[in-house]
């Protein structure tokens, strides 16, 4: 696992762009996992000022999680966020976007369609952020590292960070959609980003604590070619301790 310090959040967000510029030149019709949240809408923001976002037209996404239980037309939904954020700004077609049905009647099944897409056209590259809790995408903690997408149950801290998308806490659905531990760990290539101070007990938990399923995030090291990105803040537990083998 390869860890990359970034200055700050604008310098993370544009070395995410170019990393992500770079996988993709290097992978014919690349499927591509993205994560909502916080942390990649500078990324995105740098793809879609950047001369080679075509680069992105060629490519099939599967979307990396998803409330269960809303409508589909909800405004909280994660695919519209997704939607709004990077396929609008970027012009691409919505068809490019394998998603979930938040409202679908059966969400077993529902799971296992999109986990079925996500094998047979394999993942080339996968982009991720951190949970507060450890989480990658709603793969909470407990959730094992073989674990193929389904419906889980969101934690209570899972909530109470997502609360800040829409608010209260009272308007986080309870249940999601999550790719799997094991679904993921199938890409060829995996980016981290991590940014903050409020990220830095997670972040050297995930890099240095030992391997749990209590950390989901920890089952990174089993991945191949992983890149983890964080910008200083995010690691100043290492900064203090005057780390200066970090890349
Ligand atoms: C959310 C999502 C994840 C996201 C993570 C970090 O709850 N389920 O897909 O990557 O938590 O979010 P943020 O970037 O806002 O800190």
């Amino acid at each position: 696992m390869k860890v990359v310090v970034a200055e700050d959040y604008e310098d993370l967000s544009r070395r995410a762009a170019v990393w992500l510029l770079i996988a993709m030149a290097n992978t014919n019709n690349p499927t591509v996992i993205l994560p909502t949240g916080n942390t990649p809408l500078g990324l995105y923001r740098n793809l879609a000022a950047n001369p080679k976002r075509k680069l992105l037209e060629t490519a099939k996404f599967i979307q990396l999680d998803e409330y269960q239980g809303i409508a589909r037309n909800d405004s909280r939904t994660l695919g519209s966020w997704f939607r709004h954020v990077f396929m609008e700004p970027l012009s691409i077609d919505s068809t490019a976007l394998c998603s979930f049905d938040p409202s679908c009647h059966d969400p077993d099944e529902e799971a296992a369609r999109v986990d079925r897409f996500a094998m047979q056209s394999g993942i080339d590259i996968c982009v991720l952020g951190l949970g507060q809790n450890g989480h990658l995408g709603f793969n909470e903690p407990g959730s094992d590292f073989k674990s193929r997408t389904r419906v889980v149950e969101l934690s209570e801290e899972s909530i109470k960070s997502n609360s800040a998308y829409w608010g209260a806490k009272i308007q986080v659905p309870r249940r999601a959609f999550t790719l799997g531990l094991g679904t993921l760990s199938a890409s060829n290539q995996t980016l981290l980003l991590v940014s903050g101070a409020h990220k830095a007990r997670i972040l050297h938990a995930t890099l240095e604590g030992p391997l749990s399923h209590e950390v989901p995030a920890t089952c990174l090291r089993g991945f191949r070619d992983v890149t983890v990105l964080a910008d200083r803040s995010a690691l100043h537990y290492r900064m203090r301790l005057g780390d200066s083998a970090i890349p």
